[in-house]
């Protein structure tokens, strides 16, 4: 409830005061980091700069004047329509917000928006009171508040006979689930109850008696996780309980249940939707709720394996474990809760949630919708079944095949689950494969047959999930052609993280699209419209235009999709992710040729610097997606052998949640299909294969189309800090969702434009009774007339514009018209009511005085009959009347009154057969809209398949090219390895021959290697000899040096004394010669 108000004088006099204050200071926002901006004033500023000083703490910053942004007067503070601020910036639009979160006003309308800031803790806004508060009030009538948007689909939908939607989006943790149930529990209280009880809906049994009692009540629940808030809430909707029908109950019963199932403990919320949904609840004429239906949409099924050390597995695992009776023993489940693996790697218990009162609040609510005690059996059958599962022990082998130490584990698997444990184990182990056309048995290793398990575990949890609705569906959905709608879609908002992945994508293209649906409706019609109306408007592009980023991820024309292509690659042979990602890269970023336009959604694709994947522009930002395992998360694949073995168990509700595979494999051999009969059930094969892409691309689809035919709502949840605390608001963040959620823009175009129109008939029809007189009677085109009326209702030219059909307001025109209006009529009723008062007055005293001449008339013949009495011809008449004709006509009566009633009877009798017969219809027609739903997505599928096929085929031509041209070589390299093969043999040849003559040469090398070792030996001997003959040697050498020597000396002697002899022979020569001399002379001399 909002804040108490003060007294107006106190108010009038303190907003004067602030006004003063404000007016005598020039009043800005300062950006800052911390904390977004920070109020201040100017104190100097020149052309470019401005010196502020900040207000709280006086500290003096210069900033750029661009980045200043005026502050609204303090009267606009915690305005209600943010669209009503004067200045209308970023900074403006927090402050209001934070402001009015900060008195507890958690709501406040933006335009076409509400946006509702979580409050962390449990405000008394939800009570009765409230709703009576909210009952049949126009939206300006009260304080911002989830009811009135609930009010208002409620009564366009009464009105204009028109089915609504209204969209509830924001990140996790902002408190989308908690507004979806607020609009369905405001719409069960206020819708009329006229619902008979239905007998189908009645049932004997219930779990609850074969299981610990469960607590009677039964409301909106998630009590457990803030107790007070079960208090509160039970408290406040009590009174509504006591009133509401089987089906509202029901209605709001499968909330728990779908929780249990689809929720789970994350660290940004301990009550995390892990799934989309969209509710619809229809309605009759007579305004009782006539039904209701769930679709969902990408359940996130991995978190049943795997998940963050810090969060927790689906609740339904927790609640079960913590179930006291005989049901865990029949499921097997002996263990303690860390002893399952798929729940003991991981966090176990949440703060403030009670898993036991959840458990029994569970089957309470699968009481109340209608499950059997078979039916509840089976959905925990599957649960029991998977921790089971998660516990079987797998091995390798030393050469890495796969085995099972202990079947026991398996075995009980096989129980729950009514599968022959042979088939089972084959299947995990060494299933059959197709090789080509044969069958052959094909060994797994262990972390092969354990990632068989972890896909099985989260098929079944996904397939079990996707009954439980269907049946819920069952339970609520009565269509009938003469109701309409209001839905409620309760859906993941767009968020980028770090690391972003395949399904990251699939909810931010899912976010892609409403946005544009947003757009579209509030800014494409208004062009449209107001060129249709011929109205002046200055066209600005927002640049709102989403289409270019939604081809990029969806289309399947020319230019491929992202999605798209990941179909084409998950069926081509030896395709993965790098080959994906270069495929997408060449059609998205690849040359262009000279003659192609460029695709727009080219602007959106940008490569990423480092890592395999790509970059996305979308509208609330850049997002770098990794496309890590995206062929395998696409494909989802199930081994065909375990699916077979699922689809023929004994157990109908496991064999029919599997019923599409049942002999997909028809053609396998008999020798595999042992233990089952593969012919007995002749299959059927639902559909063809969709993948995860194809299939939530259709899924969206048809969810556009249904929101595309209905009145939207928008309301945005914000997560005000990280903390999860109360009353306190971190700017960057809001200001980032407000960014991310489109509202800042919603804003900018509202107040450019004229939100409020009407046309011409329903103008004058409501507003003519304002301005009596000013229409002529007889005959009057509606465009003149309404103008006559705008001028007599004397309104300022710039509030309102004339179109060629409707008339246009300003925001908040309309207000002041209604309430303008209503006291009008407030005064024709007063008078009316007067005068129907003083006609009943004058009826009640008419009867009054015809009572009096009554009873004068009967006193009188009371007395004539006194007298009579005793009168003897009187007596004598009353014994003669019988005998006269009136008694005839007494019978006459009595029988007529007979037939009446038979006739009557008939008449009912026909009644009811004509109401069997029209359900009749109304479930044909059902169905057949259901068809027709059917055959739409088939076709687009078709469609998409043929531009499938249509690459295909062009690929195929390309490639049959290149198996011609490989042909050819095929050919020049038979002749290749013909010759080849000669040489070959020839080679062959030559090696024998060679290979005997290595081994002679072998048996050589032997006995060349036996001489060697004797040459060795003689060589050994020989060098010794040769070491003392060369002693001997250097012996003799020395001794012929010394013989030598003695040599040279008698030589030099004997050369001495040949000298010597020469010398003497001269010296006797000389001698005989003078001898001879003075011989002559002597001689002569003589
Ligand atoms: N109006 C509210 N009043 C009180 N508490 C609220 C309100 N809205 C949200 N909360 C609190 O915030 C928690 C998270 O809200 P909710 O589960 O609705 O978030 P969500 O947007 O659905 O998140 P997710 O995307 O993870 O499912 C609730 O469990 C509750 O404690
Ligand atoms: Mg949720």
């Amino acid at each position: 409830m909002p804040a108490p108000r003060p007294s107006q004088s106190t108010e009038a006099t303190r907003a004067a005061a602030l006004q003063a204050e404000f007016n005598e200071k020039k009043w800005v926002w300062v950006p800052d980091e911390k904390d977004g901006y920070l109020a201040g004033w100017v104190h100097q500023e020149d052309d470019e700069t401005a010196e502020i000083i900040m207000s709280s703490g006086g500290e003096i910053r210069r900033v750029p004047l661009y980045a200043l942004s005026k502050m609204n007067p303090p009267k606009f503070d915690r305005v209600e329509d943010i669209a009503d601020l004067t200045f209308l910036n970023e900074a403006s639009v927090v402050h209001n917000l934070r402001l009015r979160y900060g008195s507890g006003a958690i709501y406040t309308y933006s335009g076409l928006f509400l946006v509702a800031i979580n409050p962390y803790q449990n405000l008394p806004l939800y009570t009765d009171a409230i709703i009576s508060q909210y009952r049949s009030k126009r939206r300006d009538e009260n304080p911002p508040h989830i009811f009135a948007v609930a009010e208002r689909a409620w009564v366009n939908m009464g009105e204009e006979r028109e089915n609504q939607s209204i969209l509830i989006t924001g990140e996790s943790g902002a408190g989308k689930t908690e507004s979806t149930k607020k609009v369905i529990q405001y719409l069960s209280a206020i819708a009329t109850d006229a619902h008979p009880r239905h007998p189908s809906h009645s049932h004997s049994a219930s779990m609850a008696s074969s299981f610990p009692a469960s607590p009677p009540s039964g409301l909106p629940r998630r009590g457990s996780f803030h107790a007070k808030a079960t208090h509160v809430t039970s408290n406040s909707t009590g009174g509504a309980k006591g009133r509401l029908g089987l089906l509202e109950r029901q209605i709001l019963q499968a909330n728990p249940i779908l929780e249990a199932f689809g929720n789970a403990q994350t660290q940004r919320n301990n009550n995390s939707s892990r799934f989309g949904k969209f509710i619809r609840i229809s309605f009759s004429l007579d305004g009782s709720i006539s039904g209701a239906n769930i679709d969902w949409y990408l359940l996130e099924k991995s978190r049943v394996v795997v998940r963050s050390a810090a969060e927790r597995n689906f609740h339904v695992f927790y609640q079960l474990l913590s179930s006291g009776g005989s049901l865990k023993d029949t499921l097997l489940l002996d263990r303690p809760l860390d002893e399952y693996e798929f729940l003991n790697r991981s966090r176990r218990e949440v703060d403030g949630v009670n898993d036991r009162e959840d458990w029994d609040a569970l089957i309470n609510a699968l009481d109340i919708v209608g499950f059997t005690v078979a039916e509840q059996f089976d959905l925990f059958r599957i649960v029991a079944a998977i921790l089971h599962i998660g516990n079987i022990d797998i091995r390798s082998t030393k050469s890495d095949d796969a085995f099972m130490p202990d079947p026991s584990q398996a075995e009980r698997v096989c129980h729950l689950l009514g599968i022959p444990i042979a088939e089972f184990t084959r299947a995990i182990l060494r299933p059959r494969v197709l090789a080509g056309r044969e069958w052959v048995t094909q060994a797994r290793t262990g972390q092969q047959s354990l990632d068989e398990l972890a896909s099985l575990s989260k098929s079944l949890y996904e397939k079990s999930f996707s009954a439980l609705v269907e049946r819920i569906n069952r339970a609520l959905d009565r269509p009938s052609s003469k109701s309409t709608f209001i839905g409620v879609l309760d859906i993941a908002g767009f968020e980028i993280f770090e690391i972003n992945t395949y399904e990251q994508l699939l909810i931010n293209y899912t976010n892609e699209k409403l946005q544009q649906f947003f757009n579209h409706h509030m800014f494409v019609l208004e062009q449209e419209e107001y060129s249709r109306e011929g109205i002046e408007w200055d066209y600005v592009n927002f640049k709102l235009d989403l289409q270019p980023t939604i081809d990029l991820i969806e289309s399947s024309g020319n230019a491929i999709g992202i999605l798209s292509c990941l179909d084409e690659e998950c069926i081509m042979p030896k395709a993965t992710d790098l080959t994906f990602t270069e495929k997408v890269h060449s059609i998205w970023s690849g040359d262009l040729r000279a003659t192609e336009q460029p695709h727009p959604g080219r602007t959106k694709y940008t490569l990423p610097k480092f890592e395999q994947g790509f970059i996305i522009t979308h509208y609330a930002g850049k997002v770098e997606y990794r496309t890590d395992g995206w062929l395998e998360k696409n494909k989802d694949p199930l081994n065909d052998n375990l699916t077979r073995v699922l689809a023929s168990s004994s157990e109908p509700y496991v064999a029919s949640l599997f019923q599409d595979f049942a002999g997909v494999f028809a053609d396998m051999p008999p020798s595999s299909s042992a233990g089952f009969s593969a012919g007995k059930r002749r299959p059927i094969k639902r559909g063809a294969f969709r993948t995860v892409g194809q299939r939530h691309k259709e899924q969206l689809a048809l969810l556009m189309a249904q929101l595309q035919a209905t009145q939207p709502h928008f309301v945005r949840c914000i997560v005000p800090n990280v903390n999860k605390k109360p009353g306190r608001v971190d700017v960057p963040l809001v200001l980032d969702q407000l960014r991310c959620n489109g509202v800042l823009e919603g804003i900018r175009i509202a107040r450019l434009g004229y939100p409020n129109r009407l046309p011409f008939v329903e103008f004058r029809q409501r507003y003519e009774i304002m301005t009596p007189g000013v229409i002529p009677r007889g005959y009057m085109d509606g465009r003149k007339a309404c103008i006559r009326i705008v001028e007599a209702l004397d309104l300022d030219t710039e509030l309102f514009r004339v179109g060629t059909s409707k008339i246009f307001f300003k925001a908040g025109v309309l207000a002041d018209l209604e309430e303008r209006r209503d006291a009008l009529l407030f005064d024709v009723f007063s008078r009316l009511q007067a005068v129907a008062r003083k006609f009943s007055a004058r009826r009640q005293m008419k009867k009054v005085l015809n009572r009096a001449v009554a009873i004068r008339t009967i006193q009188r013949n009371a007395r004539v009959y006194g007298e009579l009495r005793d009168w003897p011809w009187w007596q004598l008449y009353t014994k003669v009347r019988p005998l006269l004709a009136a008694t005839r006509n007494d019978e006459e009566l009595r029988r007529k009154d007979i037939e009446l009633q038979l006739a009557k009877e008939r008449a009912e009798r026909d009644q009811r057969e004509r109401e069997s017969l029209e359900n009749v219809k109304m479930t044909l027609q059902a169905e057949k809209r259901k068809i027709i739903d059917e055959l739409e997505a088939e076709r687009a599928l078709a469609l998409d398949k043929d531009a499938m096929l249509d690459r295909s085929k062009k690929r195929e031509a390309e490639l049959e090219e290149e198996i011609v041209a490989l042909h050819a070589d095929l050919d020049v390299l038979d002749s290749q390895l013909d010759r080849a093969l000669h040489l070959q043999k020839d080679a062959d040849e030559k090696h024998e021959t060679l290979r005997v003559a290595f081994d002679q040469a072998a048996e050589h090398l032997v006995r060349m290697e036996g001489q060697q070792n004797e040459w060795r030996a003689k060589e050994a001997e020989l060098s010794d000899i040769v070491l003392t003959q060369e002693s001997s040697m250097v012996q003799l050498q020395q001794e012929h040096q010394a013989l030598q020597k003695a040599n040279e000396d008698l030589r030099a002697l004997v050369s001495q004394r040949d000298e010597d002899l020469a010398r003497v022979k001269e010296r006797s020569e000389v001698l005989v010669s003078d001898l001879q001399a003075k011989l002559g002379v002597e001689i002569r001399s003589k």
